[in-house]
C-alpha cells in the first residue's frame, strides 16, 4: 500500500549510531565477533542504590501518571542539584522532566523556532541537532568545529555566521563526537555574544560530569545566561542510565509552560519511578562515589585508545577533555571515513562510526566510543591495526 507519507518526513534525519548497532547485532546474529566502539552508551551498570530506589518507588505505588513536567519533589531535587554543580539559583518551577534530554531539544525547537528562523548547531555535532532543526522547518546552520581548535566553536566564526534570522544557538560541551570541551574564556565569549545579539541558548551539558582532568565550565552558569538559556541535561551518561529515559531541562518559566503543554501532548509524563530514583543520584554520596569511579575508568580508557590508534599509521588522535569518544583523523591512511568504518564492522569486526555522519565537517574523520572495557578497547585496536595494514583502501 502506499502510505504517501506526510511530507515533513523528508526533513527528518537519523542517527548513525542506531543503525550501526543494527548491523552490528545482525552480523552477531550471523555468529561475528563483533567490538562495539559505535555505541554513546555507558557499560557500567546503573548504580545498585538508584536501582533499588526505583524498585522502592515502584512498590510504593509509583506507577501512576505524574504532573506534565514532573513530581514536584523530583523537580525540587533536580534544582537542588543544578544549583549544587553550577551556583546559580534554580527554581523549581524552571525544572522540566522529559523521557530522555532529546525531548528538551525537541521541545525547545518546537517552541522556539519558526519556519525559517536560523538555528546555529556545532558540525560535527550530534546529529539529531541537524534533523530536527530541519524536521520543524529551520534553517540549519553549521557552526564548524575544528581539531587545530582543540575541537572547540571558534567564537570569531560563530559570530560571523548570526544574522537577523537568528534565533538559537546549540552548544554542546564536552561535545559528542569530539569529546572537545569549552573553557571559562569560551564560555564568557558566548555569553556576551549572545547578550548582545539577543538570542536563546540550548546548552547540551549531558556529557557535564565526565571531564578528564578538567573541570567542566557550565555555559548556564555564566552572567545572564539563565535568562536566556535552556539547560539541557539528563541521566543518560552521568548514572549510566540511558535505557531509563530520564533527561532534564532547566529554563525560562515562560519556556517551561510550553515544555508542560508539549508534556501533556505527547509523553504525559516520565516514568513515575525513574523519576524518584533520579532523586536517588542527586542526593546520594553513594550514587557520587558510583560517578566518580565511572570517571576515572574512563580516563584510563581513554589513554589507552588515544595512545593506540596513534600507534596506527595513518591515525592522529587528539587526546580529548570531556565525554566518552574520540575523534581520529584517518586521512593518511587513504581510506575515506566511510569506507573505512563500513570495512572495520563488516571485516575487521569493529562498529565505529564515520564523521560525516556526523556532518560535513566530520569528513577525514571516524568517532570511538571507549564506553567499552580496556580488554574490548584492546582487541579493537589490534583489529584496526591489522585491517589498515592488510586491506587495501576502497573508494565509493
Ligand atoms: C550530545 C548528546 N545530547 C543528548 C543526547 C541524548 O541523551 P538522552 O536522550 O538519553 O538523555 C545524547 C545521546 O547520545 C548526546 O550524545
Amino acid at each position: 500500500m502506499d502510505f504517501s507519507f506526510a511530507e515533513r518526513m523528508d526533513h527528518i534525519g537519523t542517527e548513525g549510531a542506531f543503525e550501526v548497532l543494527a548491523r552490528a547485532r545482525a552480523l552477531e546474529a550471523q555468529g561475528k565477533d563483533i567490538v562495539h566502539l559505535e555505541i554513546g552508551e555507558p557499560d557500567f551498570p546503573t548504580p545498585a542504590n538508584i536501582v533499588e530506589r526505583a524498585a522502592r518507588a515502584m512498590r510504593e505505588g509509583a506507577t501512576h501518571y505524574t504532573p506534565a513536567s514532573g513530581i514536584m519533589e523530583v523537580r525540587e531535587s533536580t534544582a537542588a542539584y543544578v544549583e549544587r554543580r553550577t551556583g546559580v539559583k534554580v527554581p523549581a518551577s524552571h525544572v522540566v522532566l522529559t523521557p530522555g534530554s532529546k525531548n528538551i531539544l525537541f521541545f525547545a525547537l518546537l517552541s522556539l523556532v519558526n519556519p525559517g528562523d536560523e538555528v546555529i548547531y556545532p558540525d560535527p555535532g550530534y546529529p539529531i541537532y541537524h534533523s530536527l532543526i530541519n524536521f520543524i522547518g529551520g534553517k540549519a546552520v553549521a557552526s564548524p568545529i575544528r581539531e587545530r581548535n582543540d575541537f572547540r566553536l571558534d567564537i570569531d566564526e560563530l559570530r560571523s555566521l548570526i544574522t537577523d534570522r537568528t534565533k538559537v544557538i546549540i552548544i554542546n560541551t564536552p561535545a559528542n563526537p569530539t569529546g572537545g570541551v569549552l573553557t571559562k574564556e569560551d564560555c564568557v565569549a558566548i555569553a556576551e555574544l549572545v547578550h548582545e545579539r539577543n538570542l536563546v541558548v540550548i546548552s547540551d551539558e549531558i556529557y557535564g560530569r565526565l571531564t578528564y582532568g578538567t573541570d567542566h565550565v557550565s555555559l548556564f552558569a555564566q552572567d545572564g545566561m539563565p535568562e536566556r538559556t535552556i539547560l539541557m541535561d539528563g541521566m543518560s551518561k552521568a548514572w549510566a542510565m540511558c535505557g531509563w529515559r530520564l533527561g532534564f531541562g532547566v529554563m525560562p518559566e515562560p519556556i517551561a509552560k510550553k515544555m508542560d503543554t508539549l508534556m501533556i501532548n505527547t509523553s504525559s509524563c516520565a516514568a513515575a519511578f525513574t523519576q524518584w530514583a533520579a532523586t536517588e543520584a542527586f542526593e546520594s554520596e553513594e550514587s557520587d562515589a558510583a560517578v566518580t569511579a565511572m570517571v576515572n575508568e574512563f580516563h584510563k580508557r581513554r589513554d589507552v585508545i588515544v595512545d593506540g590508534l596513534n600507534a596506527i599509521p595513518g591515525f592522529r588522535c587528539h587526546r580529548p577533555q570531556g565525554a566518552f569518544y574520540v575523534f581520529p583523523n584517518v586521512e593518511e591512511t587513504g581510506w575515506n571515513e566511510g569506507e573505512l568504518a563500513k570495512t572495520l564492522l563488516e571485516e575487521g569486526g569493529v562498529g565505529v562510526l564515520a564523521g560525516t555522519a556526523f556532518g560535513d565537517h566530520g569528513k577525514g574523520y571516524i568517532r570511538l566510543s571507549y564506553a567499552n572495557s580496556i580488554a574490548n578497547i584492546e582487541k579493537a585496536l589490534d583489529r584496526i591495526t591489522s585491517h589498515v595494514a592488510s586491506r587495501h583502501p576502497v573508494h565509493s
